[in-house]
């Protein structure tokens, strides 16, 4: 039997895009599969935790044993994440979640009109962000999904959100990130751990993570 480092230990993972409404029938979203937060739903599962996965609109399946809460906005994202936050010893913000959506949605279906239409967006709330601003015990892990200077940005990140660790996640690459089954990533903790994760599935990708978070988590890492 595997070793079972977070045994007793709640971890809430977050994966998936969000929709944002538009009209009855539309809606703004990205390309996220939810592969990498159900991947590390597994691990996490699979190192002993209490798992909780919060998820926007996927078409995946989890197993048995991992508490799955759907969404699909932004702003239920954010209320399902944070009511459940506070008994929470690890989080990570995979998710794709949207950074604007539709000031007003319609309540009927928009009609075709002359001419080119515009819709006005409006800045969802920042869940990561929040959390860094409300968090006590918890291991707060955010990624980064970026298509230039990764690194530059993805310590801004870290430090602006408060997190303990940022994972870089180089979306350019068509080969890794999103919908691909295997990733390559880069992860900075705030103790000044920099490593890079070479290109392996998801799945070996989130081992690898955990294990630089729990030696984190345990000082072990500076
Ligand atoms: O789902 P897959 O197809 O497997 O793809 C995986 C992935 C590419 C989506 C994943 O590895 C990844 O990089 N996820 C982060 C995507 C993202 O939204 O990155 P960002 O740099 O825009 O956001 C930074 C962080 O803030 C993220 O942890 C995000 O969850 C969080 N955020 C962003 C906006 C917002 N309103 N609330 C947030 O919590």
């Amino acid at each position: 039997t595997r070793a079972q480092p977070l045994k007793g230990k709640n971890v809430l993972i977050t994966g998936g895009p969000t929709q944002e409404t538009i009209d009855p029938v539309r809606f703004f979203t990205n390309h996220s599969s939810g592969k990498m937060g159900y991947a590390l739903a597994e691990v996490a599962k699979e190192l002993g935790a209490n798992v909780t996965l919060v998820s926007g609109p996927v078409q995946l399946d989890t197993t048995s044993g991992i508490e799955l809460i759907e969404v699909t906005t932004s702003e239920e994202m954010f209320e399902a994440v944070t009511t459940r936050f506070q008994n929470q010893d690890i989080v990570i913000k995979s998710a794709a979640v949207a950074d604007y959506r539709p000031k007003h949605v319609s309540k009927q279906k928009l009609k075709k009109q002359d001419g080119p239409l515009v819709l006005e967006l409006e800045r969802t709330k920042d869940i990561l962000k929040y959390l860094g601003e409300h968090k006590e015990q918890q291991y707060l892990v955010g990624f980064a999904a970026e298509t230039e200077n990764l690194k530059e940005y993805g310590k801004q990140k870290l430090n602006k959100k408060n997190l303990d660790a940022i994972v870089i996640n180089d979306v350019g690459n068509k080969n890794i990130g999103f919908k691909s089954d295997q990733n390559e990533v880069h992860v900075m903790t705030k103790n000044g751990l920099e490593k890079d994760i070479p290109l392996d599935s998801k799945v070996e990708v989130a081992r690898n993570l955990f294990e630089i978070f729990i030696k984190d988590m345990a000082g072990e890492t500076h």
